[in-house]
């Protein structure tokens, strides 16, 4: 029987991905330390989340107002530590659990990406994973010492460089390469360590990678591209996908298209699984959760929408009045993530203003949050499942670790009696929980 993805998503960070999750009463606020990192992974272990990733972006949201001070003072997504050391703690202190990190494309260098991911997965038994992203706006941009953020599809086209470069580097070492035999005195075999040659429009890498096959062979690709450029992309070298789906029949006609870009790349689209976003918020019972909803609502404050809006759309929010049309040479120059300005754009029918964006993206607030007894989100989760808008969730934090914590005790058991979730862990690496072989070149496009 298809079974469930469960994935967690974490930030190294003062908060979830709410701006407004460090208020909540329950929060911890050991945020810098393993413990805490360590805690969750221990909580999403013991719901039998198959991963954990921890989402990053180089640099605050502060291009809302040109200036730092508004989201260093209400703690709008403002300590950003990294999440590849985040990502090791939590690995040393699980067992079973995946643990992904995002890493960008656009401001690092193939090599050392190939590098660093393959030794986590040494270091954790088969169960790194690397969220791929081209990165969003021109603050990130600025803290990596350029004058702007890239184009968005040549960003893309990058990334399609960078991503032959690190599955060459995954590839260099053939799984017998590695003998260590102090009898005979050979450590590799030589022709089994293959060196690299590669010359790209944006990207070039000659050499021969050092770090020897890993566990499960490599790390898990995980993309989350939504813009058609993205999908594209997506299709070709994911696999796994997070997406957020704005509605169910939406989401079926997504979920359809995606599985069908996958099978044209020869792969089997059954394996390369898609996460929707969710927000569960849940308790013993409806009514409980519905006061905990109503608390969280509470924490929200409108710098927190507006400085994320500013930070995704890559443009500053701050120069329009909230009830201000933006102009449409304004709204082409929002550089960040189009699939956002144009589903807004879409959804409102003319030239939208600050506080339309606030209200169909729900930016800084729990968007669409699943709220109700463990019965409740079950039953949404599994619509959305059984219905084919996805294959699995990626569970967003209203606070940590509390979000999880009820999420494991309320949910997941209703799951895991309607025989939609497993009771237990099908292997020790990532891949063998996601059911996933390794990609063979053909797959990748790299023959
Ligand atoms: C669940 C999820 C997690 C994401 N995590 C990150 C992240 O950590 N960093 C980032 O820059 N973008 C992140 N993104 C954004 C995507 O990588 C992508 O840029 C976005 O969906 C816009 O699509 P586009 O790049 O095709 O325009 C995430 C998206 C989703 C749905």
């Amino acid at each position: 029987m298809r079974q469930m993805v469960m994935v967690g998503f974490l930030q190294a960070q003062n908060c979830t991905t709410l701006a407004s999750a460090w208020r909540h009463p329950e929060a911890r606020t050991d945020f810098t330390t393993a413990a805490y990192y360590q805690k969750i992974g221990q909580v999403l272990e013991e719901g039998k989340f198959q991963l954990a990733f921890f989402d990053d972006r180089l640099a605050m949201p502060d291009i809302y107002g040109g200036n730092p001070a508004e989201v260093v003072a209400n703690g709008v997504r403002v300590v950003k530590l990294d999440p590849v050391a985040a990502m090791m703690a939590m690995g040393f202190g699980t067992k079973y659990l995946g643990v992904g990190s995002t890493a960008s494309t656009t401001y690092y260098e193939p090599f050392d990406v190939a590098r660093r991911f393959q030794t986590v997965d040494h270091m954790i038994g088969g169960r790194a994973a690397w969220n791929v992203v081209t990165s969003v706006n021109d603050g990130e941009a600025h803290n990596m010492g350029r004058a702007v953020h890239m184009e968005h599809d040549a960003r893309y086209d990058r990334a399609d460089e960078f991503m032959e470069i690190v599955l060459r580097c995954w590839d260099a070492w053939d799984d017998d390469a590695l003998v260590v035999d102090k009898s005979s005195g050979l450590f590799a075999h030589p022709e089994k360590v293959h060196r690299l040659e590669y010359k790209g429009k944006y990207l070039n890498s000659s050499g021969t990678f050092t770090v020897p096959r890993s566990p499960q062979g490599h790390p898990v690709v995980i993309q989350a591209g939504s813009s058609p450029r993205g999908k594209i992309f997506s299709a070709r070298w994911a696999e796994t996908v997070f997406v957020a789906y704005p509605d169910l029949e939406d989401g079926k006609k997504q979920y359809a298209e995606f599985k069908a870009a996958v099978a044209s790349h020869g792969r089997d689209p059954d394996l390369c699984t898609v996460n929707t976003i969710a927000y569960p918020v849940v308790a013993e019972t409806r009514m409980e959760a519905e006061d905990k909803m109503a608390l969280i609502d509470t924490l929200y404050k409108e710098v927190d929408g507006l400085s994320l809006l500013s930070e995704a759309l890559n443009y500053d929010f701050k120069r329009k009045a909230l009830d201000e049309p933006f102009s449409s040479d304004e709204l082409d120059g929002m550089s960040g993530m189009q699939a956002m300005r144009n589903r807004v754009m879409q959804v409102i029918g003319r030239n939208p203003t600050p506080r339309d964006f606030l209200e169909v993206t729900r930016r800084g607030r729990p968007r669409e949050a699943i709220v109700g007894s463990g019965k409740d989100v079950a039953d949404h989760l599994e619509k959305w499942f059984v219905e084919r808008a996805c294959d699995g969730y990626v569970v967003g934090g209203t606070h940590t670790p509390g979000t999880f914590e009820d999420f494991v005790k309320y949910a997941i058991p209703e799951l895991q009696k309607r025989g939609l979730y497993r009771k237990e862990y099908a292997g020790a690496t990532l891949r063998e929980n996601l059911g996933l072989s390794r990609m063979t070149k053909k797959e990748w496009g790299l023959a």
